[in-house]
């Protein structure tokens, strides 16, 4: 079996497995949470070198005041124990999206689990956090125009490979394959540069019953494909 070097996960369907148990939707996220660990287990197991996962969008703010909290109170003690877990699994982690938005104390938890992380090589954990890809784009042009005025670059230079440079997934590789769970059949502003040539997989399996079994067929779809490029 062919693994892909970079999977994109789309985390969905939390809320719904909650509802469907009669359990508030905060509920499901800390299932979700829970499996994202196992997840990050078995790609690592299953030789994936490069993992992603949308966590919370620029959209989410909209969502009720307890269910934001709930979340945030969720990332707090998850940066806080991805410490560990990126030492078991000898993986690098890094948040992608802006992260300026969260309070201080969430913001020093990521640049110290960064740090902390930032020699392992089994795999490499992007997760993002208010990510949004307009939004991402955005912000790399603003850079850009910093660059431009400060004389740090010309406009004759600005190629993709430029550009990609200002992005939040720099140095990464473009994913080969992005699930989506829960039915949903759309990006919901998740990484819309990146995923140009990229495998899609959809499942109506929610987000915390996504297992090894389901990665297996999701990687299983993957190799039934013919990636082209554009070319023949
Ligand atoms: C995904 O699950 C997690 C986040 C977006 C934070 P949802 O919360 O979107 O779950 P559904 O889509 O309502 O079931
Ligand atoms: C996308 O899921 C964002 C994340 C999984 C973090 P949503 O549940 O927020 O997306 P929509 O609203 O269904 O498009
Ligand atoms: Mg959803």
């Amino acid at each position: 079996m062919r693994v892909p070097n970079h999977i994109a996960i789309i985390l969905d369907g939390n809320g719904r497995w909650a509802k469907k148990r009669g359990m508030p939707r905060s509920f499901g996220h800390v299932k979700g949470c829970e499996n994202l660990e196992d997840i990050c287990e078995v790609a690592k197991e299953l030789g994936v070198k490069y993992l992603t996962v949308y966590a919370f969008s620029t959209e989410n703010w909209k969502r009720s005041k307890e269910e934001v909290d709930g979340l945030m109170k969720l990332f707090r003690n998850y940066l806080k124990k991805c410490i560990k877990i990126s030492q078991k699994n000898n993986m690098r982690v890094k948040v992608i999206g802006d992260i300026t938005a969260f309070d201080s104390d969430i913001q020093e938890s990521i640049e110290k689990l960064e740090d902390f992380s930032k020699d392992f090589t089994d795999l490499h954990f992007q997760i993002a956090l208010n990510y949004g890809s307009r939004d991402e784009m955005v912000r790399a042009m603003r850079h850009m125009a910093d660059d431009l005025s400060s004389g740090n670059l010309s406009k004759d230079e600005i190629t993709e490979e430029v550009f990609n440079g200002y992005l939040d997934t720099k140095e990464l590789p473009d994913p080969d394959l992005m699930i989506r769970t829960s039915g949903e059949e759309r990006l919901s502003n998740f990484m819309l540069w990146q995923l140009a040539y990229t495998e899609f997989y959809f499942t109506d399996v929610l987000w915390p019953d996504f297992n090894k079994k389901e990665l297996i067929k999701a990687i299983e779809y993957y190799n039934g494909r013919d990636r082209r490029f554009g070319g023949i």
